[in-house]
């Protein structure tokens, strides 16, 4: 129902220097295949055929992953490795792909206010690559959210527990439980300390957000850090609205970190090669 599935990669990815140097962090392979790949495989199966990518400079192997690349499937054509280039084709046979650039880091919200150009006046999914998120026993997460927003028609961020001493790396909501694994949001605050945060339920890198959230992202002042915090914008929308909050089913490695990037390969490794 959603067509649109942006993916903000402008980031540094400065905790995986010096290999990010120059390659994208969301190029970054487990096992044989990049997080965005993974990322882009999550958005198909929820639906979504257009892929926004908010990139900045020296992100061009993201542009090319999805690309032909005539020469190597001329050398390869016919051969045993072939098959290894099944997936890449099937995926770029089935969607298109789009790329804005984002030229100043100025936060994740700035960020997603520059896909606005990539983005129709409709609501559309939002994954950061390098929260890889998978579910074993049933839909993807973003799937999931998308059952949610069919029925609610408003703003929603996966939310996950975390340790109290963590909340300082997320965005952390509160609010009422409306359902299990449901909440209406009414406060978010932007990597509290633990001491100051509302709850340990912290936003991951899955949303679906609603258009009108670029013209209160256009007004969103910087915030912690500096920065403008998608957030901070969200919380404005979850006063003037509603915004949710969703304990997904599943399982999330955060990708963006070395132990979580260890965890998803070996997991990957454990699941997929090691027979
Ligand atoms: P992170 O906080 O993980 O930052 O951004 P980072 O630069 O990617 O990584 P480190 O901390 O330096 O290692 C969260 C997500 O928001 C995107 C990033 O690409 C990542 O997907 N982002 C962040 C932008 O696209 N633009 C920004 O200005 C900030």
């Amino acid at each position: 129902m959603l067509q649109t599935c942006l993916f903000p990669a402008a980031g540094y990815g400065t905790r995986f220097l010096p290999a990010t140097k120059s390659l994208p962090k969301e190029m970054l392979p487990i096992i044989t295949k990049p997080l965005v790949h993974y990322g882009v495989e999550e958005a198909l199966e929820a639906g979504m055929d257009n892929m926004a990518f908010v990139v900045g400079r020296g992100k061009r192997a993201l542009e090319d992953y999805f690309d032909i690349s005539y020469e190597l499937e001329h050398q390869i054509a016919g051969t045993s490795k072939e098959p290894l280039l099944t997936d890449i084709r099937k995926i770029m046979g089935s969607c298109t792909f789009s790329f804005t650039r984002q030229n100043e880091m100025r936060g994740l919200g700035h960020a997603i206010y520059t896909g606005k150009t990539l983005v129709r006046d409709e609501a559309f999914g939002v994954i950061l690559a390098d929260d890889l998120c998978i579910n074993e026993d049933g839909e993807n997460v973003l799937s999931q959210m998308m059952r949610i927003y069919e029925r609610y028609r408003c703003s929603i961020v996966a939310v996950m527990e975390v340790e109290r001493e963590q909340t300082k790396s997320y965005g952390v909501v509160s609010g009422r439980f409306i359902e299990d694994d449901l909440l209406m949001v009414d406060d978010m605050v932007e990597k509290p300390d633990p001491s100051e945060a509302p709850t340990n339920l912290a936003i991951i890198g899955r949303y679906i957000l609603t258009p009108d959230i670029f013209d209160i992202l256009e007004h969103t002042k910087p915030g912690k850090n500096g920065e403008i915090q998608i957030t901070d914008a969200l919380k404005t929308q979850a006063k003037q609205g509603m915004v949710l909050a969703y304990k997904f089913k599943g399982r999330r490695f955060d990708c963006g970190s070395i132990d979580g990037f260890m965890e998803a390969t070996n997991f990957f490794y454990a699941k997929e090669y090691k027979k």
